[in-house]
């Protein structure tokens, strides 16, 4: 039973604050869990409430979701079964009681849901994956892993936001993380040794000033096949856009603010089209705008059937607008972000309806992360078999990655690795 609900301001990645919440039980048991926070954030998103106060951390404090937690939140939640996770969302949602989260702050409420299921696993004396996913959760997901950064992450020249490596040919988690650190680290050498600055961007990954896409997608080949490997059968590209900072919101089109491009949606389909016929690229995430939901559908007609498409921005981890996307046919993969909904019950249901409709659905951090490492465990939880979460750099990074090495050590031999291909159809 929920005795005590306790919130508090911590800094992120970052360096700017975001909300941790604990829980403690009547006998005792604790656990906390903490919130992470976008850059290139979706419009559609949950709200994250900040002070707006000038005088505290350039008005980006959250001392009023922690408040809302140690009064609201604590007032409704105390005495519940703390296993009961969807009848403590329920709760919160119903306190807040509008549909972006706008009262409490979607901060506040996944930080609570969040440090519950981590205190009831405490409880029951299982690792948090197994609480969430029971039995079946013992698949362990192939990274999708973000060494090279541009757009919105890095003060450089490159336009796509992220450029991911996959090791799609290793044949358990162990061997993948090994297989991509060391691509990264060849990758810096190579970088080095053009001149190139070799400082990292928010996810970790390297921000140099290239020409543009195709370098950067030039020198990551290099740096497989440097390292001793194939790309293509050991490794496969994956490209995360991030196509809704493009698009200009007073007329139809895309403009790429560093290489100064326009391009119409066509234009743009097309450019994919191209990218994935020249390069062994096996996921575009964000392709077009969160709104182009016609251009979505022409991109998913002409590339669905070979590839990816992944909707972040377009899809926010919302049942609704992921079930008009399966509707109009629209991408065939949802990017799940716990915070852009607000709240782990919403999370698994988004994943649910995904799985359900034949999407895949991939978890990811957010560019500000703290040392938390719940995503880690939700991969193997809900069986998404991908995890997204930045380049083998900034322990922020790694944690998730060092935490998932546990999870396959203890599943042993019940451990469902990466031998199944990711994507399906190639
Ligand atoms: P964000 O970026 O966390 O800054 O939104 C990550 C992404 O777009 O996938
Ligand atoms: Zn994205």
């Amino acid at each position: 039973m929920i005795e005590n609900v306790i919130g508090r301001e911590i800094l992120d990645s970052r360096g700017i604050p975001t909300v941790e919440a604990q829980i403690v039980l009547q006998d005792g048991t604790t656990a906390r869990a903490s919130v992470p926070s976008g850059a290139s954030t979706g419009e559609f998103e949950a709200l994250e409430l900040r002070d707006q106060d000038a005088g505290r951390y350039l008005g980006k404090g959250v001392m009023k979701a922690v408040h809302h937690i140690n009064h609201e939140i604590k007032e409704a939640i105390k005495g519940m079964d703390v296993s009961d996770i969807y009848a403590i969302d329920a709760a919160m949602l119903a306190l807040d009681g509008s549909e972006d989260k706008i009262h409490l702050g979607a901060n506040a409420i996944l930080a609570v849901s969040l440090a519950c299921a981590k205190t009831a696993a405490k409880a029951y004396h299982l690792p948090l994956y197994r609480f969430i996913g029971g039995i079946n959760a013992n698949r362990m997901p192939l990274p999708m892993m973000n060494i090279l950064n541009g757009g919105a992450h890095a003060a450089n020249t490159v336009d796509i936001q992220e450029f991911m490596i996959m090791p799609i040919g290793a044949s358990d988690f162990q061997e993948g993380l090994r297989w991509c650190a060391e691509v990264f680290q060849t990758l810096k050498a190579i970088l080095k040794k053009d001149g190139h600055i070799t400082a990292v961007g928010d996810e970790g990954g390297f921000a140099p000033n290239l020409k543009n896409d195709e370098e950067a997608i030039e020198y990551i080949l290099k740096a497989i096949e440097a390292a001793g490997y194939q790309a293509g059968s050991d490794f496969a590209l994956a490209l995360d856009a991030a196509a809704s900072e493009w698009k200009s919101k007073d007329n139809d089109a895309y403009f790429l603010p560093k290489s100064k491009i326009r391009y119409t949606s066509e234009q743009l389909i097309e450019r994919w089209e191209q990218l994935v016929q020249s390069y062994p690229i096996i996921s575009i995430e964000d392709g077009l705008d969160e709104e182009d939901w016609e251009g979505w559908q022409e991109l998913t007609k002409r590339l669905g059937k070979q590839i990816q498409l992944v909707g972040d921005d377009l899809f926010v981890t919302n049942t609704k607008r992921l079930s008009k996307g399966i509707k109009q046919h629209c991408a065939n993969a949802i990017l799940i972000k716990l915070n852009q909904i607000g709240s782990l019950s919403e999370t698994m249901e988004a994943v649910k309806m995904a799985q359900e409709a034949g999407y895949r659905a991939i978890i990811s951090h957010r560019s500000g992360e703290s040392e938390d490492t719940t995503i880690a465990d939700l991969a193997v939880a809900l069986n998404t078999s991908q995890i997204k979460t930045g380049a083998p750099s900034r322990s922020e990074r790694v944690a998730k990655y060092n935490q998932l090495l546990r999870i396959e050590e203890a599943l042993g031999e019940h451990a469902i690795c990466l031998k199944e291909k990711a994507v399906a159809n190639r």
